[in-house]
């Protein structure tokens, strides 16, 4: 997460974390876990975040279907780990509920590239950005021996390639 961050502020400095209004769609969180994202968010000084889970006892302040919820606002940042099955559903709607120039985030498996139903979505919506973590990140103290990578969508640009870095 942190090297993430990193490269993220060193590839997009004139992204300002504490002027903008941030979205995490599927924030997680329970009584004794944090909810990831909207604390790196806080770190690097982003007041506004708007945190909302599905689940009850998540720490999101809305509890919502986030394919259904209708924002009343758009965002400069959308960031977050979407729940797997419906991640391609994730992206579309945060692409929608994104300012042009803004960002998309999602933490994803590297092979969420490959399968032919994905093909025609790469057309119109290819990442600007991939950044892959060298170090697998550990899903309730596990890996799941799965390489995984931060895609990152600006609203409004379709770059013809991916760049990809390793960190
Ligand atoms: C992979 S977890 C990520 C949680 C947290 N962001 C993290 O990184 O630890 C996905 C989260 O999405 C939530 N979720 C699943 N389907 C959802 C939906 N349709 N709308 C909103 N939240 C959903 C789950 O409750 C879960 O907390």
């Amino acid at each position: 997460m942190n090297e993430f961050f990193t490269k993220f502020c060193e590839l997009e400095p004139a992204f300002i974390f504490s002027d903008i209004a941030a979205l995490d769609p599927a924030s997680g969180g329970s009584s004794v876990d944090a909810m990831p994202y909207p604390v790196a968010l806080e770190q690097l000084g982003c007041t506004r975040i708007t945190t909302l889970d599905i689940r009850a006892d998540s720490r999101a302040s809305i509890k919502a279907d986030y394919i259904n919820w209708i924002p009343e606002q758009q965002y400069d940042l959308v960031i977050t780990n979407p729940p797997y099955l419906i991640a391609l559903e994730y992206i579309a709607t945060a692409l929608d509920d994104c300012v042009d120039g803004g960002f998309v985030v999602m933490l994803l498996r590297l092979n969420f590239f490959g399968s032919i139903g994905r093909r025609a979505f790469w057309k119109d919506h290819m990442p600007l950005y991939c950044i892959v973590h060298a170090q697998r990140p550990r899903f309730n103290g596990k890996s799941d021996s799965v390489e995984y990578c931060h895609m990152v969508w600006k609203k409004g640009f379709n770059p013809d390639n991916t760049k990809l870095f390793i960190v």
